[in-house]
């Protein structure tokens, strides 16, 4: 069994999008091939996927704001969960934040999807109850 993790590239899109899709994570705007591929160009060693026997079944995306690293659609295929490649996926992303000098990491779950909380929790994620998100849309 070979388990690997590696840099995304632009040519893992159609693989990733359909992970993504299998997974239920919420999908828009940001998420087209042109975005994911601007995405990977300026985040090239936070955005990450994992393959086990050659065959793509996680996905993460990490992004340096030159502040926090912001975490994007970590996603395990769900005929592979409950095996520790999220653990792993979000450790190898760990590393590489800590390398840039990231201070502390943040993420949003979306209230549709409030069972993946316990995860989080397993990998050393605190749950914050003091703020509220908010958003402005530049470009529909
Ligand atoms: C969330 C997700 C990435 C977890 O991946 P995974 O590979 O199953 O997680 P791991 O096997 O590494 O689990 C690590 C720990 O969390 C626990 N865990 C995993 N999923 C859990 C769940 N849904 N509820 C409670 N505990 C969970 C594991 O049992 C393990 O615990 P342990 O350390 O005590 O053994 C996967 O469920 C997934 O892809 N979900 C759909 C996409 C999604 O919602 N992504 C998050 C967007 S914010």
């Amino acid at each position: 069994m070979e388990i690997i993790v590696r840099t995304m590239e632009a040519t893992d899109y159609q693989a990733v999008y359909q992970l993504w899709q299998d997974c239920n994570l919420v999908l828009g705007t940001s998420d087209t091939e042109d975005e994911i591929v601007k995405f990977i160009n300026q985040n090239p060693q936070t955005s990450l996927v994992l393959l086990k026997n050659k065959q793509l079944i996680g996905s993460v995306l990490g992004g340096f704001d030159g502040r926090r690293g912001l975490v994007h659609h970590l996603a395990i295929s769900e005929n592979y969960r409950k095996a520790g490649y999220g653990r792993l996926l979000f450790e190898k992303l760990e590393d590489e934040f800590t390398k840039m000098g990231v201070v502390k990491i943040s993420f949003w779950v979306h209230k549709s999807n409030l069972q993946v909380i316990d995860f989080y929790q397993k990998i050393g994620c605190e749950l914050r109850e003091d703020i509220i998100t908010m958003s402005k849309t530049l470009r529909e």
